[in-house]
């Protein structure tokens, strides 16, 4: 019995979930859940580059601004999501030439940064997202091909001069097992760290699907990383079925979550696990993978899955 959040925080963790700024300010039950059962918030949407800065100095904080405020109301903790990333950055940025996309993201970092850096309840940003290929190599991403892997290192330069005392991330799918890519952000954080980058963290974002099977060495994995000194974090788990829902389906769920939990409580590196969503009702993963969905901890109506019972319960 008891809300999520207090078994997590007796644990010394976080059990958090990402926030969508319309049903958090219009529908009760979502915010209801979305208080008492958690400690820590990541926007799901709000901080990207696109929904924060659409025109080259034109400003627009008011999703980020509720979800901080609201974080503050509750005490929870923010992790702001995310500062340089491929996807959901404006047209403008990516035509720049390399001086001009330097001086952007150095601009962008410090003015997103810097306007939380004294906000208690912000304790933490994705600084990259997801700069690696699944064999390994860097993505192939206009940050990369404009600037070569120096943008990486960059950004969390720009990162800690707006905020010496925010945790700095790097985020990513696929790297929750030992594989080419986990591998590759390994020997990357190693050698960032090695020359004085304030890379602090590394995020396991775990968007997985039960027909696809768990990775078995997820806590290994989670600990070799600790070993290089940093914080580790499950940033964005959800885990999705082939629809419809069956109570095998179901059951499969609730135990990939409980592993997922399982690994972090083991580690004590491991800051807490972030859902990506908590209702069916809001979640990415319908439009994202056709004929899959249902990834999350409460239906559609607000009930609570197994997926639910198992967190709980691994917490
Ligand atoms: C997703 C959001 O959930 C969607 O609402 C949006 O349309 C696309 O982005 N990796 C990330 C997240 O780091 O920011 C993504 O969020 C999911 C994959």
């Amino acid at each position: 019995s008891g809300p999520l959040r207090t078994h997590a925080a007796a644990r010394g963790k976080f059990i958090g979930f990402a926030a969508a700024t319309s049903p958090l300010a219009n529908e009760s039950a979502y915010r209801t859940i979305a208080q008492t059962e958690f400690n820590q918030i990541t926007a799901e949407n709000a901080m990207k580059w696109d929904a924060t800065e659409s025109s080259d100095n034109n400003w627009n904080f008011s999703g980020a601004d509720q979800i901080v405020n609201f974080a503050v109301a509750n005490n929870q903790q923010v992790h702001g999501h995310t500062l340089v990333w491929h996807n959901q950055t404006p047209g403008w940025v990516q035509g720049l030439g390399a001086t001009a996309m330097r001086s952007a993201m150095q601009d962008h970092i410090s003015t997103l940064v810097g306007r939380y850096a004294n906000n208690a309840n912000v304790v933490s940003w994705d600084v990259v997202n997801e700069v690696f290929e699944e064999n390994g190599s860097f993505r192939s991403s206009f940050w990369y091909n404009t600037l070569g892997q120096s943008f990486i290192a960059d950004a969390f330069r720009y990162a800690r001069a707006a905020d010496p005392d925010a945790r700095l991330c790097i985020n990513d799918y696929n790297v929750e097992g030992i594989n080419a890519k986990s591998t590759a952000m390994y020997n990357l954080v190693q050698s960032l760290r090695a020359q004085n980058v304030p890379v602090d963290c590394v995020g396991f974002q775990t968007h997985l699907a039960t027909q696809y099977g768990f990775p078995s060495d997820l806590q290994q994995n989670l600990q070799r990383f600790a070993a290089l000194g940093v914080q580790v974090r499950i940033t964005e788990v959800d885990i999705r079925i082939v629809m419809p829902r069956t109570t095998a389906k179901d059951t499969t769920q609730a135990t990939y979550y409980s592993n997922v939990v399982n690994a972090c409580m083991a580690v004590p590196a491991c800051a807490g696990v972030t859902v990506w969503g908590f209702t069916d009702k809001y979640s990415w993963v319908p439009d994202t993978f056709p004929s899959e969905g249902a990834a999350l901890l409460y239906d559609a109506n607000y009930q609570q899955k197994p997926a639910y019972t198992a967190v709980h319960n691994a917490l």
